[in-house]
């Protein structure tokens, strides 16, 4: 899960990093008092979107007083960047910036350890002096087992050629960096720019942070960094009923079991779709392994549930589930919505207990559900009524 720039900057103060005080504002007037409560004077406006490029796309300004704050604040909330509305602004404290340096370190998978990188050029151009000088941009490898110690910090520093009077200073920033990454369980950690002031000192001006979700389990305060403003209701429903799902924007409502049979669902779904109007699927759900009756009928009652959804494609294998399990679940389903199910049910089932689950379907031989029993006749039927 990737963190806003603001969570960033909690998570570095929690950690010792030295950065600025930034408060966060939803409303034109909350920035206003945020500048005040900064002292009146200079700030910064900063949107708070999960994208790079915001200083580029006119998401970053500075304001000389609360007046100017208030008014950038109500340009920058509500505009689009990159596809990412801004609900949220940062009001941070303006810097005296005298050089804007580059580091970052995160998981490198294909090497299986971390990877450091620095760079004495930072700034908004990261990407380019990544491709067209690499060289400016020292590359270190971390071993997992150490981690980056005083040792590794120097490493880093002096890969990036940084001159001798900001070695100590920058180095102490990396290790502190280093504890951000590892004790929260993140996957990176980038700080665009790390500057020097014009008092001398080493401050974190931005930072980007992915958590690992994997490792949610053991921070009990990272659930409440999740951006309820952005999230879907129906996920949020789905990931409260333990359920894989991914909203998509088109309109075959697609339930199956293990993410390669739901993918390739998908797949047929949008090859037969094209005889049909081009429908496509809306949405990703997997049911998983050993899934009881209980489990899809949560998962009909997400699909269901969604607009735009016009039918749905059941696609089940048997394997440790059963499909007596399956059809159970769907048959218990309909019963509960009663006369607010009104959306056709396409079900192909195969595997273990095929028959008996298939037995158990046509027996309920509920008017909506429609029993398939190949995959891209399913998907044919499926696509067809979405489009009727
Ligand atoms: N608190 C601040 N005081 C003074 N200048 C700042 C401050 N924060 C940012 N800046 C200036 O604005 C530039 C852009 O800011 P920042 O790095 O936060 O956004 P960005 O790089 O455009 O966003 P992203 O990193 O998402 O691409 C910085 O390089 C820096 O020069
Ligand atoms: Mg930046």
């Amino acid at each position: 899960m990737d963190l806003f720039e603001y969570q960033a900057r909690d998570m570095f103060e929690k950690h010792g990093v030295p950065v600025l005080p930034g408060i966060v504002a939803t409303t034109p007037a909350e920035a206003r008092a945020a500048a005040e409560k900064l002292g009146g004077g200079t700030v910064v406006v900063k949107a708070q979107v999960k994208v790079g490029g915001r200083g580029k796309a006119g998401g970053v300004k500075l304001a000389h007083n609360p007046d100017e704050a208030e008014a950038h604040a109500a340009a920058i909330l509500g505009m689009d960047i990159k596809g990412h509305t801004v609900n949220r602004v940062m009001i941070a404290a303006g810097a005296q910036i005298e050089q804007e340096f580059y580091f970052s370190v995160l998981l490198d998978r294909a090497e299986r350890r971390y990877l450091a990188m620095c760079s004495v050029e930072g700034g908004v151009e990261i990407e380019q002096l990544a491709v067209e000088r690499p060289e400016a941009l020292a590359r270190v490898a971390v071993d997992p087992l150490v981690g980056i110690d005083a040792a590794k910090a120097a490493e880093i520093v002096a890969a990036a050629n940084f001159p001798a009077d900001l070695v100590g200073p920058v180095a102490d920033a990396i290790e502190k960096l280093w504890v951000v990454y590892r004790d929260e369980d993140a996957t990176l950690v980038e700080v665009n720019p790390l500057v020097k002031t014009a008092d001398g000192s080493i401050v974190a001006l931005d930072g980007k942070v992915t958590l690992d979700e994997n490792a949610f389990f053991r921070h009990e305060d990272h659930a409440a960094l999740e951006d309820e403003l952005a999230a879907d209701p129906l996920e949020a429903k789905a990931k409260a009923l333990g359920l894989n799902y991914v909203k998509l924007d088109g309109t075959v409502g697609i339930i199956g079991n293990g993410a390669g049979l739901v993918m390739s669902t998908l797949d047929v779904v949008a090859y037969a779709g094209e005889q049909h109007g081009g429908v496509k699927p809306a949405n990703f759900l997997d049911i998983g392994g050993g899934a009881s009756a209980a489990v899809m009928a949560n998962g009909l009652d997400v699909i269901l549930n969604d607009e735009q959804v016009k039918s749905v494609f059941v696609n089940v294998f048997g394997g440790i589930t059963s499909c007596i399990e399956v059809a159970n679940g769907i048959v218990g389903a309909l019963a509960t919505l009663g006369d607010a199910a009104t959306k056709p049910l396409v079900v192909r089932l195969d595997g273990n207990a095929v028959e008996e689950g298939r037995a158990i379907l046509a027996a309920a031989n509920h008017p909506l559900v429609t029993i398939v029993e190949t995959m891209d006749g399913a998907a044919a039927k499926a696509a067809e009524l979405a489009n009727a």
